[in-house]
């Protein structure tokens, strides 16, 4: 049934990854379904498939590195973002708000309470802030990433101790121990701090914090937060239960390994997937190429011509004798309809990075997880996944052939995988709840739109 229309317009202007657009849009959807109108503001570079949000009015604006390859972002591109839209953006809230002021047309002329924008994008703050306009920040991760950015100082400690620390429990921020925490060196220390510092700060400053997690899932690092930041916090995830990330996707979704998966056994196959944004050496794509083959079990692997960190190289050099080797039980593709692999019978793991989306996506479906993350929020992802929720295992990074054959075979064959499907068939049933009406974040979901109505 058609929600009826509020009359009133949400502009929301997302952080252009695809670990955050598919999220921000997401949000945008599920709003545009309790009534309000939406508009997008969002950067020239990466900018999201409009075609596929008919309903959604999009607003481009000016962000001085649209020509940059997607597969070079670095968090100088992400600070440099933040200083380069404030203008654009600035001039783009203040057209849309006086607009609503003279204009007679309907859809100029709806009231717009506030702005939702991606907590790494701190500098919206400062723009709001200056036209009166209350901010919502989104963050995209989880909570506890974001409590061990918020104590960078903790890191940037930690960072310091010898390697034969690494294993050590981090007090301040348990459950998370030495190697967890984000890697700060002096060469990244100031860029970091810079961007993590004053994402904390303005979503400190915000009229609320947005988050695609829920209440059962991170219950101790929400008790956390509420102490640290007294503003209103909004946990109304797993939004991609709502509305999927295909339609957000910048990539194109290769679909034939649907048809692939038809074909073979129920919980056999792991998927593998190192999202958007990592790329890795030539020394581990063949140990991951031959642990993947050795492991005997059917893989679906997701292979981006951008992963490598020789950028000038275009798609993957196979190691001799590796695709004859594989035919009939490996299936191999540029990015995947990742919802739809997830949620397929055959699919029995997923070896991941754990970027958020990633984790919350096979949490969902009830697949258990092999944790290889890289780099920022993911260690402390796998860290719930692997020791938390412990429906997962984590894999060392720079794992050669053998460590992989038995890792995957563990999780995909052995009982210590069977038993962690069991844990996370559970998860996803919370994560069920929580969505449907009475569940926490359905409720949450009812105080967000009663704050923005505030505004
Ligand atoms: C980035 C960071 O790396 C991550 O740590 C952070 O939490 C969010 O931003 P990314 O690396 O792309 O994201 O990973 P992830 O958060 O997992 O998001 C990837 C998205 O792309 C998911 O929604 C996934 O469904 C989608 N995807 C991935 C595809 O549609 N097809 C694929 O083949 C792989």
């Amino acid at each position: 049934m058609e929600q009826k229309r509020r009359g009133v317009r949400l502009v929301l202007f997302p952080c252009p990854l695809q670990g955050h657009i598919n999220p921000m849009l997401q949000l945008a959807s599920i709003l545009y379904s309790k009534g309000f109108s939406i508009t997008i503001i969002h950067t020239r570079f990466n900018s999201p498939n409009s075609s596929n949000f008919p309903h959604f009015t999009f607003i481009p604006i000016p962000d001085g590195i649209s020509d940059l390859d997607p597969n070079s972002i670095s968090l100088a591109h992400l600070s440099l973002l933040n200083i380069n839209c404030v203008v654009p953006l600035r001039d783009c809230l203040l057209r849309l708000l006086s607009n609503h002021n003279i204009t007679t047309s309907s859809a100029e002329a709806e009231p717009i309470p506030c702005l939702i924008s991606d907590a790494i994008m701190h500098f919206t703050q400062g723009v709001a802030d200056s036209l009166n306009l209350p901010r919502l920040a989104l963050r995209t991760s989880s909570v506890e990433s974001f409590l061990s950015f918020a104590a960078f100082s903790v890191s940037w400690q930690k960072n310091c101790l010898p390697d034969s620390q690494l294993e050590t429990p981090v007090t301040e921020l348990p459950p998370l121990i030495v190697k967890d925490l984000p890697m700060i060196n002096t060469f990244t220390l100031d860029c970091m701090y810079q961007l993590l510092g004053s994402m904390v700060d303005q979503a400190k400053a915000s009229s609320g914090l947005i988050w695609n997690s829920f209440d059962d899932l991170e219950q101790s690092a929400l008790a956390t937060l509420s102490q640290q930041f007294p503003i209103p916090v909004f946990t109304i995830g797993p939004f991609h239960k709502l509305f999927s990330a295909s339609s957000s996707s910048l990539l194109t979704q290769d679909h034939s390994c649907i048809a692939w998966l038809d074909t073979q056994p129920p919980k056999s196959v792991i998927y593998v997937s190192y999202g958007s944004l990592v790329s890795i050496d030539e020394a581990e794509f063949v140990e991951m190429a031959w642990g993947l083959a050795n492991s005997n079990c059917p893989f679906l692997w997701v292979v981006r011509s951008g992963m490598f960190h020789d950028s000038e190289r275009v798609g993957p050099l196979w190691p001799d004798g590796f695709l004859e080797t594989i035919k009939g039980k490996g299936c191999i593709v540029e990015w995947a309809p990742q919802q739809d692999v997830l949620a397929h019978p055959a699919v029995g793991g997923f070896w991941t990075h754990n970027g958020w989306n990633s984790t919350l996506e096979s949490i969902c479906e009830g697949v258990p997880m092999l944790c290889l993350p890289c780099f920022g929020d993911q260690s402390m992802n796998a860290r719930l996944v692997s020791h938390v929720w412990m429906v997962g295992l984590q894999l060392e990074n720079k794992s050669e052939r053998g460590q992989i054959e038995r890792s995957i075979r563990r999780l995909m064959v052995e009982k210590e995988g069977e038993e962690m499907r069991e844990r996370v068939a559970s998860l996803k049933e919370k994560a069920e709840v929580c969505v449907n009406k009475g569940g926490s974040s359905c409720k949450s979901l009812e105080d967000l739109m009663a704050r923005i109505l505030s505004f």
